[in-house]
Protein backbone atom coordinates (compact mmCIF):
# COMPACT_ATOMS: atom_id res chain seq x y z
CA UNK A 1 0.00 0.00 0.00
CA UNK A 2 1.49 3.35 -0.74
CA UNK A 3 1.76 6.79 0.41
CA UNK A 4 -0.43 8.32 -1.82
CA UNK A 5 -3.25 5.47 -2.40
CA UNK A 6 -3.62 5.04 1.22
CA UNK A 7 -7.18 5.84 2.56
CA UNK A 8 -8.69 4.37 5.80
CA UNK A 9 -12.39 3.39 5.27
CA UNK A 10 -15.05 4.81 7.49
CA UNK A 11 -16.63 1.92 9.56
CA UNK A 12 -20.07 2.12 7.23
CA UNK A 13 -18.00 1.59 3.92
CA UNK A 14 -16.15 -1.26 5.76
CA UNK A 15 -19.43 -2.95 6.76
CA UNK A 16 -21.09 -2.35 3.88
CA UNK A 17 -23.44 0.71 4.94
CA UNK A 18 -23.85 -1.15 8.09
CA UNK A 19 -23.16 0.82 11.36
CA UNK A 20 -21.10 -0.15 14.33
CA UNK A 21 -22.08 -0.05 17.38
CA UNK A 22 -20.53 -0.52 21.00
CA UNK A 23 -20.95 -4.16 22.47
CA UNK A 24 -22.28 -3.00 25.61
CA UNK A 25 -25.17 -1.42 27.15
CA UNK A 26 -25.04 0.73 30.17
CA UNK A 27 -25.78 -0.35 33.49
CA UNK A 28 -24.83 2.58 35.72
CA UNK A 29 -24.51 6.41 34.98
CA UNK A 30 -21.95 9.04 36.78
CA UNK A 31 -23.64 12.77 35.94
CA UNK A 32 -21.41 15.21 35.06
CA UNK A 33 -21.97 19.14 34.82
CA UNK A 34 -20.56 22.13 32.58
CA UNK A 35 -19.29 24.63 34.74
CA UNK A 36 -19.99 27.99 34.06
CA UNK A 37 -17.47 30.49 32.13
CA UNK A 38 -16.82 32.24 35.33
CA UNK A 39 -15.97 29.08 36.92
CA UNK A 40 -13.76 28.16 34.12
CA UNK A 41 -11.94 31.33 33.95
CA UNK A 42 -11.51 30.87 37.56
CA UNK A 43 -10.06 27.29 37.25
CA UNK A 44 -8.19 27.66 34.52
CA UNK A 45 -6.30 30.66 36.30
CA UNK A 46 -6.15 28.88 39.11
CA UNK A 47 -4.28 25.68 37.27
CA UNK A 48 -1.59 28.15 35.68
CA UNK A 49 -3.36 27.06 31.97
CA UNK A 50 -2.02 24.03 32.42
CA UNK A 51 -5.24 21.57 32.25
CA UNK A 52 -3.47 18.76 34.49
CA UNK A 53 -4.00 21.34 37.42
CA UNK A 54 -7.63 21.72 36.78
CA UNK A 55 -9.39 20.01 39.66
CA UNK A 56 -11.42 17.37 37.78
CA UNK A 57 -14.92 18.51 39.42
CA UNK A 58 -14.32 21.51 36.85
CA UNK A 59 -14.42 19.39 34.04
CA UNK A 60 -17.16 18.43 31.95
CA UNK A 61 -16.25 16.08 29.41
CA UNK A 62 -12.78 15.08 30.53
CA UNK A 63 -10.34 13.95 27.24
CA UNK A 64 -7.34 14.81 29.31
CA UNK A 65 -6.14 10.93 28.92
CA UNK A 66 -6.92 7.15 28.53
CA UNK A 67 -4.99 6.37 31.07
CA UNK A 68 -7.20 4.70 34.25
CA UNK A 69 -10.32 6.58 32.89
CA UNK A 70 -11.75 3.04 31.04
CA UNK A 71 -15.06 1.81 32.22
CA UNK A 72 -15.17 -1.28 33.73
CA UNK A 73 -17.20 -4.15 33.07
CA UNK A 74 -19.68 -5.63 35.50
CA UNK A 75 -17.69 -8.62 34.88
CA UNK A 76 -14.61 -7.05 36.18
CA UNK A 77 -16.49 -5.75 39.01
CA UNK A 78 -17.59 -8.80 40.29
CA UNK A 79 -13.86 -9.87 39.87
CA UNK A 80 -12.80 -7.56 42.48
CA UNK A 81 -14.93 -9.05 45.30
CA UNK A 82 -12.89 -12.19 44.32
CA UNK A 83 -9.58 -10.22 45.64
CA UNK A 84 -7.34 -12.70 47.57
CA UNK A 85 -5.40 -9.86 49.69
CA UNK A 86 -2.32 -12.36 50.37
CA UNK A 87 0.46 -10.67 50.89
CA UNK A 88 2.59 -13.84 49.11
CA UNK A 89 0.92 -16.09 46.55
CA UNK A 90 -2.84 -14.71 45.95
CA UNK A 91 -4.44 -16.64 43.72
CA UNK A 92 -5.25 -13.54 41.19
CA UNK A 93 -1.51 -12.86 40.71
CA UNK A 94 -1.37 -16.66 39.40
CA UNK A 95 -4.88 -15.37 37.30
CA UNK A 96 -3.27 -12.21 35.62
CA UNK A 97 0.18 -14.29 34.35
CA UNK A 98 -2.34 -17.18 33.03
CA UNK A 99 -3.62 -14.28 31.24
CA UNK A 100 -0.69 -12.67 29.83
CA UNK A 101 0.85 -16.05 28.85
CA UNK A 102 -2.57 -16.80 26.86
CA UNK A 103 -3.13 -13.41 25.19
CA UNK A 104 0.37 -11.84 24.75
CA UNK A 105 2.44 -15.05 24.81
CA UNK A 106 5.47 -14.24 27.07
CA UNK A 107 6.84 -16.92 29.48
CA UNK A 108 7.88 -15.01 32.96
CA UNK A 109 5.71 -12.00 34.57
CA UNK A 110 6.61 -9.14 37.17
CA UNK A 111 3.44 -6.89 38.16
CA UNK A 112 3.70 -3.58 38.96
CA UNK A 113 1.71 -0.29 40.16
CA UNK A 114 1.62 0.68 36.76
CA UNK A 115 3.52 1.31 33.52
CA UNK A 116 6.28 3.68 34.60
CA UNK A 117 6.78 0.97 37.82
CA UNK A 118 7.62 -1.62 34.92
CA UNK A 119 9.65 0.80 32.83
CA UNK A 120 11.96 1.88 35.96
CA UNK A 121 12.59 -2.24 36.06
CA UNK A 122 13.52 -2.86 32.72
CA UNK A 123 15.80 0.31 32.35
CA UNK A 124 17.66 -0.33 35.09
CA UNK A 125 18.26 -4.22 34.65
CA UNK A 126 18.95 -4.03 30.63
CA UNK A 127 20.69 -0.29 30.17
CA UNK A 128 24.39 0.19 31.37
CA UNK A 129 25.58 4.05 31.49
CA UNK A 130 26.58 5.17 28.32
CA UNK A 131 24.54 2.57 25.94
CA UNK A 132 22.45 3.75 23.51
CA UNK A 133 18.52 2.76 23.71
CA UNK A 134 16.86 3.39 19.76
CA UNK A 135 12.99 3.54 20.05
CA UNK A 136 9.93 4.76 17.44
CA UNK A 137 9.12 8.02 19.19
CA UNK A 138 9.73 8.60 22.90
CA UNK A 139 7.59 8.88 25.18
CA UNK A 140 7.68 10.96 28.52
CA UNK A 141 8.07 8.59 31.92
CA UNK A 142 9.66 5.96 29.17
CA UNK A 143 12.34 8.30 27.97
CA UNK A 144 12.93 9.30 31.18
CA UNK A 145 13.32 5.89 32.95
CA UNK A 146 16.06 5.42 30.54
CA UNK A 147 18.16 8.30 30.69
CA UNK A 148 17.71 7.88 34.73
CA UNK A 149 19.46 4.40 34.05
CA UNK A 150 22.18 6.29 32.09
CA UNK A 151 21.06 5.62 28.36
CA UNK A 152 20.49 7.74 25.62
CA UNK A 153 17.28 7.30 23.45
CA UNK A 154 17.36 7.62 20.12
CA UNK A 155 14.64 8.17 17.63
CA UNK A 156 14.65 5.78 14.88
CA UNK A 157 10.94 6.24 13.79
CA UNK A 158 9.88 6.83 9.57
CA UNK A 159 10.30 10.22 8.86
CA UNK A 160 6.41 10.17 8.02
CA UNK A 161 5.45 10.14 11.56
CA UNK A 162 6.66 13.76 12.09
CA UNK A 163 4.64 14.97 9.92
CA UNK A 164 1.04 14.96 10.24
CA UNK A 165 -0.48 15.33 6.76
CA UNK A 166 1.49 12.20 5.53
CA UNK A 167 -1.14 9.35 4.70
CA UNK A 168 1.30 6.24 5.47
CA UNK A 169 -0.41 3.48 6.99
CA UNK A 170 2.13 2.44 9.50
CA UNK A 171 3.63 6.01 10.55
CA UNK A 172 4.57 4.19 13.82
CA UNK A 173 7.50 2.10 11.21
CA UNK A 174 11.00 1.85 12.77
CA UNK A 175 13.02 3.10 10.39
CA UNK A 176 15.55 0.23 9.53
CA UNK A 177 18.00 2.53 7.83
CA UNK A 178 18.27 4.56 10.73
CA UNK A 179 18.48 1.49 13.53
CA UNK A 180 21.47 0.35 10.94
CA UNK A 181 23.55 3.92 10.54
CA UNK A 182 23.24 3.42 14.64
CA UNK A 183 24.73 0.19 15.20
CA UNK A 184 27.45 1.04 12.47
CA UNK A 185 28.09 4.64 14.25
CA UNK A 186 28.06 3.15 17.81
CA UNK A 187 28.22 -0.94 17.81
CA UNK A 188 25.91 -3.57 18.59
CA UNK A 189 27.42 -3.75 22.14
CA UNK A 190 26.51 -0.38 22.72
CA UNK A 191 23.01 -0.93 22.11
CA UNK A 192 20.73 -2.03 24.89
CA UNK A 193 17.72 -2.91 23.40
CA UNK A 194 15.21 -1.45 20.82
CA UNK A 195 12.63 0.52 22.79
CA UNK A 196 9.15 -0.77 20.66
CA UNK A 197 5.93 0.80 20.98
CA UNK A 198 2.61 0.06 19.40
CA UNK A 199 0.35 1.90 18.97
CA UNK A 200 2.89 5.37 18.85
CA UNK A 201 0.99 7.67 21.51
CA UNK A 202 3.36 10.90 20.96
CA UNK A 203 2.71 10.29 17.01
CA UNK A 204 -0.65 10.12 17.49
CA UNK A 205 -1.45 6.35 17.90
CA UNK A 206 -0.03 5.66 14.71
CA UNK A 207 0.38 2.00 14.34
CA UNK A 208 3.66 -0.32 13.63
CA UNK A 209 3.08 -3.11 10.61
CA UNK A 210 3.72 -6.83 10.90
CA UNK A 211 6.32 -6.79 8.74
CA UNK A 212 8.27 -4.02 10.40
CA UNK A 213 8.25 -5.86 13.54
CA UNK A 214 9.56 -8.72 11.08
CA UNK A 215 12.10 -7.20 9.68
CA UNK A 216 12.65 -5.24 12.75
CA UNK A 217 13.57 -9.26 14.45
CA UNK A 218 15.93 -10.03 11.76
CA UNK A 219 17.91 -6.88 11.87
CA UNK A 220 18.26 -7.33 15.38
CA UNK A 221 19.30 -10.96 15.59
CA UNK A 222 21.81 -10.45 12.78
CA UNK A 223 23.45 -8.16 15.84
CA UNK A 224 22.05 -9.93 19.39
CA UNK A 225 20.04 -6.67 19.94
CA UNK A 226 16.90 -7.65 22.19
CA UNK A 227 13.40 -5.77 21.37
CA UNK A 228 11.12 -4.96 24.35
CA UNK A 229 7.88 -3.75 23.57
CA UNK A 230 5.71 -1.35 24.94
CA UNK A 231 2.24 -2.76 24.50
CA UNK A 232 0.51 -0.04 26.40
CA UNK A 233 -1.63 0.21 23.21
CA UNK A 234 -0.85 -3.14 21.14
CA UNK A 235 -4.27 -4.66 20.86
CA UNK A 236 -5.52 -1.08 19.26
CA UNK A 237 -2.44 -1.64 16.98
CA UNK A 238 -3.45 -5.01 16.15
CA UNK A 239 -6.66 -3.26 14.68
CA UNK A 240 -5.28 -1.58 12.43
CA UNK A 241 -2.67 -4.12 11.22
CA UNK A 242 -5.99 -6.43 10.57
CA UNK A 243 -7.49 -3.64 8.59
CA UNK A 244 -4.42 -2.61 6.45
CA UNK A 245 -1.77 -5.86 6.34
CA UNK A 246 -3.82 -8.19 3.67
CA UNK A 247 -2.28 -11.04 5.55
CA UNK A 248 -4.39 -10.35 8.58
CA UNK A 249 -7.88 -8.99 7.29
CA UNK A 250 -8.89 -12.71 8.42
CA UNK A 251 -7.77 -12.71 11.68
CA UNK A 252 -8.85 -12.16 15.02
CA UNK A 253 -7.56 -9.41 17.20
CA UNK A 254 -6.23 -11.72 19.56
CA UNK A 255 -4.10 -13.65 17.06
CA UNK A 256 -2.57 -10.51 15.66
CA UNK A 257 -1.58 -9.66 18.89
CA UNK A 258 0.02 -12.64 20.21
CA UNK A 259 1.98 -13.10 16.66
CA UNK A 260 3.07 -9.41 17.15
CA UNK A 261 4.68 -10.23 20.69
CA UNK A 262 6.14 -13.20 19.03
CA UNK A 263 8.71 -11.15 17.30
CA UNK A 264 9.37 -9.37 20.60
CA UNK A 265 11.56 -10.68 24.36
CA UNK A 266 9.30 -9.36 26.54
CA UNK A 267 7.00 -6.31 27.38
CA UNK A 268 5.68 -3.27 29.85
CA UNK A 269 2.28 -2.39 29.80
CA UNK A 270 0.58 0.36 31.63
CA UNK A 271 -2.53 -2.22 32.28
CA UNK A 272 -4.91 1.33 32.71
CA UNK A 273 -4.86 1.53 28.54
CA UNK A 274 -5.67 -1.47 26.66
CA UNK A 275 -6.43 -3.82 29.81
CA UNK A 276 -9.61 -1.67 30.88
CA UNK A 277 -8.55 -1.16 34.36
CA UNK A 278 -8.34 2.10 36.17
CA UNK A 279 -4.75 0.91 38.09
CA UNK A 280 -1.89 -1.61 37.07
CA UNK A 281 0.71 -2.76 34.99
CA UNK A 282 3.16 -5.63 34.29
CA UNK A 283 6.45 -6.57 32.91
CA UNK A 284 6.60 -10.13 30.98
CA UNK A 285 9.75 -11.61 29.80
CA UNK A 286 11.12 -14.48 27.97
CA UNK A 287 14.57 -14.68 29.46
CA UNK A 288 14.92 -16.88 32.56
CA UNK A 289 17.89 -14.79 34.29
CA UNK A 290 16.80 -11.62 33.22
CA UNK A 291 13.41 -11.97 34.60
CA UNK A 292 15.38 -13.51 38.41
CA UNK A 293 16.77 -10.12 38.12
CA UNK A 294 13.29 -8.21 37.31
CA UNK A 295 11.58 -10.20 40.19
CA UNK A 296 14.54 -9.45 42.93
CA UNK A 297 13.91 -5.83 41.71
CA UNK A 298 10.42 -5.70 42.18
CA UNK A 299 10.51 -6.29 46.14
CA UNK A 300 12.64 -3.33 46.58
CA UNK A 301 10.58 -0.75 44.38
CA UNK A 302 6.88 -2.29 43.74
CA UNK A 303 6.16 -4.94 46.61
CA UNK A 304 6.56 -8.44 46.22
CA UNK A 305 6.71 -10.24 43.15
CA UNK A 306 3.06 -11.95 43.46
CA UNK A 307 1.01 -8.48 43.54
CA UNK A 308 3.64 -5.60 42.44
CA UNK A 309 2.27 -2.68 44.18
CA UNK A 310 -1.63 -4.13 43.19
CA UNK A 311 -4.20 -5.04 45.25
CA UNK A 312 -5.72 -9.06 44.94
CA UNK A 313 -8.83 -7.45 43.75
CA UNK A 314 -7.48 -5.47 41.19
CA UNK A 315 -4.85 -7.98 39.43
CA UNK A 316 -8.09 -10.02 39.38
CA UNK A 317 -10.34 -6.92 37.54
CA UNK A 318 -7.20 -7.09 35.10
CA UNK A 319 -6.70 -10.39 33.98
CA UNK A 320 -10.45 -10.43 33.43
CA UNK A 321 -10.13 -6.82 31.21
CA UNK A 322 -7.18 -8.67 29.50
CA UNK A 323 -9.35 -11.34 28.00
CA UNK A 324 -11.94 -8.62 27.24
CA UNK A 325 -9.21 -6.21 25.55
CA UNK A 326 -8.72 -8.47 22.29
CA UNK A 327 -12.43 -9.02 21.45
CA UNK A 328 -12.89 -7.65 17.70
CA UNK A 329 -16.06 -6.19 18.51
CA UNK A 330 -14.72 -4.37 21.30
CA UNK A 331 -11.83 -3.10 19.86
CA UNK A 332 -13.50 -1.90 16.45
CA UNK A 333 -16.21 0.18 18.69
CA UNK A 334 -13.15 1.60 20.09
CA UNK A 335 -11.57 3.10 17.57
CA UNK A 336 -14.28 3.71 15.73
CA UNK A 337 -15.06 6.15 18.30
CA UNK A 338 -12.05 7.89 18.14
CA UNK A 339 -12.35 7.53 14.27
CA UNK A 340 -15.87 9.57 14.63
CA UNK A 341 -14.59 12.03 15.98
CA UNK A 342 -11.77 12.94 13.68
CA UNK A 343 -14.35 12.51 10.47
CA UNK A 344 -16.12 15.16 11.59
CA UNK A 345 -12.97 17.43 12.47
CA UNK A 346 -11.54 16.06 8.72
CA UNK A 347 -14.89 17.10 7.28
CA UNK A 348 -14.41 20.85 8.67
CA UNK A 349 -11.15 21.03 7.85
CA UNK A 350 -9.80 21.61 11.19
CA UNK A 351 -6.18 20.54 11.18
CA UNK A 352 -5.32 16.89 13.01
CA UNK A 353 -3.13 14.30 12.73
CA UNK A 354 -3.86 12.09 9.87
CA UNK A 355 -4.47 9.46 9.60
CA UNK A 356 -6.22 9.35 13.22
CA UNK A 357 -5.07 6.68 15.27
CA UNK A 358 -6.02 4.62 18.52
CA UNK A 359 -7.08 6.22 21.46
CA UNK A 360 -7.26 9.77 20.45
CA UNK A 361 -7.74 12.63 18.15
CA UNK A 362 -4.37 15.02 17.73
CA UNK A 363 -4.92 18.74 17.05
CA UNK A 364 -2.19 19.75 14.94
CA UNK A 365 -1.83 23.28 16.90
CA UNK A 366 1.01 24.18 15.07
CA UNK A 367 -0.79 25.03 12.05
CA UNK A 368 -4.02 25.80 14.21
CA UNK A 369 -2.17 28.96 16.11
CA UNK A 370 0.53 29.55 12.43
CA UNK A 371 0.57 33.19 13.64
CA UNK A 372 2.57 31.85 17.32
CA UNK A 373 6.11 30.70 17.72
CA UNK A 374 6.60 27.30 19.40
CA UNK A 375 8.14 28.77 22.35
CA UNK A 376 4.89 30.42 23.28
CA UNK A 377 3.82 27.03 23.62
CA UNK A 378 0.62 26.92 20.93
CA UNK A 379 -0.79 23.55 21.87
CA UNK A 380 -0.65 24.63 25.82
CA UNK A 381 -2.68 27.82 24.38
CA UNK A 382 -5.04 25.22 22.33
CA UNK A 383 -5.63 23.37 25.60
CA UNK A 384 -6.34 26.25 28.06
CA UNK A 385 -9.03 27.60 25.10
CA UNK A 386 -10.91 24.67 24.36
CA UNK A 387 -11.26 24.53 28.37
CA UNK A 388 -12.47 27.96 28.76
CA UNK A 389 -14.94 27.53 25.35
CA UNK A 390 -16.64 24.51 27.01
CA UNK A 391 -15.25 22.71 29.83
CA UNK A 392 -13.82 19.91 27.72
CA UNK A 393 -10.08 18.80 29.38
CA UNK A 394 -7.47 17.42 26.48
CA UNK A 395 -3.59 17.41 26.87
CA UNK A 396 -0.57 19.17 25.63
CA UNK A 397 1.28 17.01 23.63
CA UNK A 398 4.58 19.13 22.24
CA UNK A 399 7.54 21.43 23.05
CA UNK A 400 6.32 21.69 27.06
CA UNK A 401 6.54 17.51 26.81
CA UNK A 402 9.26 16.98 25.25
CA UNK A 403 10.55 19.35 28.37
CA UNK A 404 14.40 19.74 27.87
CA UNK A 405 17.84 18.74 26.61
CA UNK A 406 19.52 16.94 28.99
CA UNK A 407 22.77 17.91 27.76
CA UNK A 408 22.26 21.60 26.83
CA UNK A 409 19.36 22.38 28.81
CA UNK A 410 17.59 24.17 26.35
CA UNK A 411 13.84 23.15 25.07
CA UNK A 412 13.37 20.22 22.85
CA UNK A 413 11.57 21.52 20.18
CA UNK A 414 9.78 18.38 18.95
CA UNK A 415 8.31 18.80 15.18
CA UNK A 416 4.43 17.71 16.48
CA UNK A 417 3.04 20.30 18.30
CA UNK A 418 0.05 18.63 19.04
CA UNK A 419 -2.96 18.61 21.74
CA UNK A 420 -4.31 15.16 22.36
CA UNK A 421 -8.41 14.98 22.43
CA UNK A 422 -7.65 11.25 24.17
CA UNK A 423 -11.12 9.17 24.23
CA UNK A 424 -11.43 7.01 27.72
CA UNK A 425 -12.71 3.33 26.53
CA UNK A 426 -16.17 2.79 26.90
CA UNK A 427 -16.93 5.84 28.44
CA UNK A 428 -18.29 8.12 26.09
CA UNK A 429 -21.26 8.87 23.91
CA UNK A 430 -21.16 9.29 20.58
CA UNK A 431 -22.89 12.68 21.41
CA UNK A 432 -20.13 13.51 23.93
CA UNK A 433 -18.14 13.33 20.23
CA UNK A 434 -20.53 15.54 18.42
CA UNK A 435 -20.41 18.31 21.87
CA UNK A 436 -16.52 17.86 21.55
CA UNK A 437 -16.24 18.44 17.62
CA UNK A 438 -18.11 21.60 18.25
CA UNK A 439 -16.38 23.08 20.63
CA UNK A 440 -13.29 22.59 18.93
CA UNK A 441 -14.82 24.30 15.83
CA UNK A 442 -15.67 27.09 18.06
CA UNK A 443 -12.07 27.68 18.98
CA UNK A 444 -10.74 27.03 15.48
CA UNK A 445 -12.97 30.00 14.34
CA UNK A 446 -11.68 32.12 17.43
CA UNK A 447 -8.52 31.44 16.37
CA UNK A 448 -7.12 34.54 15.06
CA UNK A 449 -7.03 36.49 18.30
CA UNK A 450 -5.86 34.18 20.04
CA UNK A 451 -1.79 35.24 22.06
CA UNK A 452 0.61 33.07 23.42
CA UNK A 453 1.37 32.01 27.13
CA UNK A 454 4.74 32.46 29.14
CA UNK A 455 6.00 29.59 31.10
CA UNK A 456 6.47 31.23 34.91
CA UNK A 457 7.06 27.82 37.08
CA UNK A 458 8.86 24.72 35.73
CA UNK A 459 9.42 21.51 37.83
CA UNK A 460 12.73 19.55 37.04
CA UNK A 461 10.95 16.43 35.74
CA UNK A 462 8.08 15.56 33.20
CA UNK A 463 7.60 19.50 33.38
CA UNK A 464 4.35 18.99 31.74
CA UNK A 465 2.53 17.61 34.44
CA UNK A 466 2.80 20.48 37.05
CA UNK A 467 4.39 23.74 35.00
CA UNK A 468 2.29 26.50 35.27
CA UNK A 469 2.11 29.66 33.05
CA UNK A 470 0.58 33.02 32.19
CA UNK A 471 -0.66 35.15 29.15
CA UNK A 472 1.13 37.42 27.21
CA UNK A 473 -0.47 40.31 27.39
N1 LIG B 1 3.93 3.95 27.75
C1 LIG B 1 2.99 4.61 27.06
C2 LIG B 1 2.94 4.48 25.56
C3 LIG B 1 2.07 5.43 27.73
O1 LIG B 1 1.16 6.08 27.03
C4 LIG B 1 2.16 5.54 29.15
C5 LIG B 1 1.25 6.40 29.88
C6 LIG B 1 3.16 4.83 29.81
C7 LIG B 1 4.01 4.04 29.08
C8 LIG B 1 3.33 4.93 31.30
O2 LIG B 1 2.34 4.22 31.95
O3 LIG B 1 1.01 5.96 33.18
O4 LIG B 1 0.79 3.53 33.71
O5 LIG B 1 2.84 4.76 34.35
N2 LIG B 1 0.55 7.26 29.31
C9 LIG B 1 -0.46 8.09 29.91
C10 LIG B 1 -1.04 8.97 28.85
C11 LIG B 1 -0.06 8.81 31.14
O6 LIG B 1 -1.87 9.82 29.22
O7 LIG B 1 -0.73 8.81 27.66
P1 LIG B 1 1.71 4.66 33.37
Amino acid sequence: MSDQTFRPMTMGQQFGRRSWAEPWKIKMVEPIRIPTRAEREQALREAGYNTFLLPSDLVYIDLLTDSGTSAMSDRQWAAMMLGDEAYAGSRNFYHLEEAIQTYYGYRYIVPTHQGRGAEHLISQACIKPGQYVPGNMYFTTTRLHQELAGGTFVDVIIDEAHDPTSMHPFKGNVDLNKLQALIDEVGAAQIAYVSLAGTVNMAGGQPVSMSNVRALRALCDRYGIPIYLDATRMAENAFFIQEREEAYADKPIADILKDFCAYTDGAWMSAKKDNLVNIGGWLAVNDADLFDQLRNMVVIFEGLHTYGGMAGRDMEALAVGIAESVQDDHITARVGQVRYLGELLTDWDIPIVQPVGGHAVFLDAKRFYAHLPQDQFPAQVLAAQLYLDSGIRSMERGIVSAGRDPETGDHRYPRLELVRLTIPRRVYTQAHMDVTAEAVKAVYDARAETKGLRMVYEPKYLRFFQARFEPIA
